[in-house]
């Protein structure tokens, strides 16, 4: 891949005060290789880094499509952005791809030895940290066969060839402010294994902006997998050095765990909302439900009646999730879960739930049944969105669950390895560290998947087709509905939708999260309504893509990460599909 592809590059820097948009003006170099195959007309790309953005315009400009060009964003991500991107980790995807909708889930599992009180002490205490640092956290990852299998089934390049950029960039890449950052707010987790220390804090402390950073031995292991495919990643000895990181820090997890994990195809959590079709992810991820429960109440109350921004939608949106996350208490496993779609999406539950929103008053939290559950999860995650030319979208959203997952290293392979752990009720029907109280149906089990709020998601209308995602934790859901309904409701650019101040509500803890961007007579609209309105800086950070028509692509990256998106036009484009690009 040594071809400069046309490309227009969407780089992006905040500075304090206002975020600056700048736009690097397209390319005239001459396009990719003379034999380059050409079937994408064009694309967009939206992720958290900027060198995983250029990667999937690079994979569209090589003639790769949405579903090519998104495994090699999630494959540079891995490198460029260990906090959350990932090859020890677990993610989902969405997709629409030459008419069909499919849902893939590289959820992480429990290993087999895991048990219901494995993160209690003799007392039945929780033990602190247990889920969160070190081996016994880590789930089995599921990330190195899951980006595999979206690329079998939907890939057209040769998977080499997909690999190929996060190979170069583990060879060396520059770090940004926005990683250096992450890298000294996790200084104690990243200095306490000394394979972790090693590459990321290598004198002591963390890595600095600007510097280079050589990883070797992922380039070997990328390159062995691009090679052979997972295998490379999931037996052998790559399997044993993954498995023996683990258990030296006190896990469980085996080399048979690692071999017999399957990503799964299911069918995704589909719904009609404001003349749009939408997929999005089912269980174990209760994202999906929780879009379209949104969606179905919303529709209810005739939201769209209200003006975008006014403290009537706001209030009406916080109701809507306060029940919503209520009703997440009961989700899990698929196996386990106690509720899904056919009981909570169903129209006479809706319409009750519907009925019992007062429009202007909130509800306390505590008589919106059922009572309990919802510790917020761990923010650190990812997410990308691709579309082709073709109109073909990719969404996906990919974690180690917490920034720098366990962080525990695994030295031969320097792949990081998630905290999945700590995603399951890890002390079901008592509070857990958090003061919180959570579901059985989502209690530890041998080879169950934890539950998740990841909410890759695809829309569309006509040709007009829009993928988008977020990071953040239980505030997945609430920030990809939010820039959804401003698309759906109010014909929002997505670069606006993206940009809006944002709010969320989980139900518990009983208080009303609100972007500081936010205005001060919105919040003491809200505040009078009964909100307990409490600040945030940023609530998620959406990257959304949208093919608004035929050679109309449009990328926005969330100004909040910062984030960087890409574009690639077609040869010959014209100057209104350039336009079609800018972000401002
Ligand atoms: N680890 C965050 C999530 O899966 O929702």
């Amino acid at each position: 891949m040594s071809q400069t592809p046309i490309r227009a590059r969407l780089s992006r820097r905040c500075i304090p005060g206002p975020c600056l948009v700048l736009l690097a003006l397209f390319s005239t170099a001459p396009c990719g290789a003379a034999d380059a195959p050409r079937a994408a007309a064009a694309g967009a790309v939206a992720s958290a880094a900027p060198l995983a953005s250029d990667a999937g315009v690079e994979i569209l400009a090589a003639g790769g499509n949405a579903a090519d060009a998104a495994v090699a964003v999630a494959l540079a991500l891995a490198v460029v952005h260990p906090q959350a991107g990932n090859l020890g980790g677990g993610g989902f995807a969405v997709v629409r791809m030459g008419g069909e909708v499919a849902a893939l889930d590289f959820r992480e599992t429990a290993p087999a030895a895991a048990t219901h009180d494995m993160f209690l002490d003799a007392t039945g205490t929780p033990r602190p940290d247990a889920s969160l640092v070190g081996g016994l956290a880590v789930g089995v990852p599921g990330s190195p066969a899951g980006l595999h299998e979206l690329h079998r089934r939907f890939g057209r390049l040769p998977w080499q060839q997909v690999v190929a950029p996060a190979v170069r960039l583990a060879e060396g890449f520059t770090v940004t402010e926005r990683l250096a950052t992450e890298l000294a707010a996790e200084r104690e987790l990243l200095t306490r294994f000394s394979a972790t220390a090693a590459v990321w804090a290598p004198a002591g402390s963390p890595i600095g902006a600007g510097s280079t950073v050589r990883l070797p031995r992922l380039a070997a292991s990328l390159r062995d997998y691009g090679a052979r495919g997972p295998s490379a990643l999931t037996s052998g000895p790559a399997a044993s050095a993954i498995a023996a990181a683990a258990t030296a820090s006190g896990g469980v997890l085996t080399v048979q765990d690692i071999g017999g994990y399957r990503p799964v195809w299911r069918d995704p959590l589909r719904f009609r909302a404001f003349g749009w079709d939408v997929a999005s992810m089912p269980l174990p991820s209760s994202g999906g439900i929780i879009l379209a429960e949104t969606c179905g109440l919303l529709e209810r109350l005739r939201w769209s009646t209200h003006p975008a921004g006014s403290p009537e939608r706001l209030h009406l949106l916080a109701e809507a999730w306060r029940r919503a996350f209520a009703d997440r208490f009961l989700l899990g496993d698929p196996a386990t879960t106690l509720a899904g779609p056919e009981q909570l999406l169903a129209a006479p539950w809706l319409d009750a739930r519907a009925a019992g929103i007062d429009r202007e008053r909130a509800t306390p939290s505590t008589r919106v049944q059922p009572w309990s559950h919802a510790r917020p999860e761990s923010t650190e995650t990812t997410h990308l969105s691709v579309v082709d030319g073709a109109g073909d979208a990719v969404a996906i959203t990919t974690t180690l669950n917490g920034s720098f997952g366990s962080g525990v290293l695994v030295p031969e392979l320097q792949i990081l390895l998630n905290n999945e752990m700590d995603d399951f009720a890890t002390s079901p029907g008592r509070p857990n560290l958090y003061g919180l109280i959570q579901g059985e149906a989502n209690a530890v089990g041998p080879g169950k998947r934890m539950l998740s709020s990841m909410s890759p998601t695809v829309a569309w209308r006509g040709r007009d087709v829009l993928a988008l995602g977020s990071p953040g934790g239980s505030r997945i859901p609430t920030a990809t509905v939010q820039v959804l309904l401003a698309v759906l409701v109010d014909g929002a650019t997505i670069r606006d939708a993206v940009a809006r101040p944002r709010i969320h509500h989980q139900w518990q803890p009983d208080e009303l999260l609100a972007e500081e961007s936010l205005d001060g007579a919105t919040r003491v609209a809200l505040g009078e309504r009964g909100h307990r309105v409490t600040l945030k800086p940023r609530l998620g950070e959406v990257h959304a893509v949208r093919r608004v028509a035929e050679g109309r692509v449009e990328s926005a990256p969330d100004l909040r990460g910062p984030g960087a998106g890409g574009v690639y036009p077609s040869p010959g484009h014209s100057p209104s599909a350039r336009q079609g690009t800018r972000l401002e």
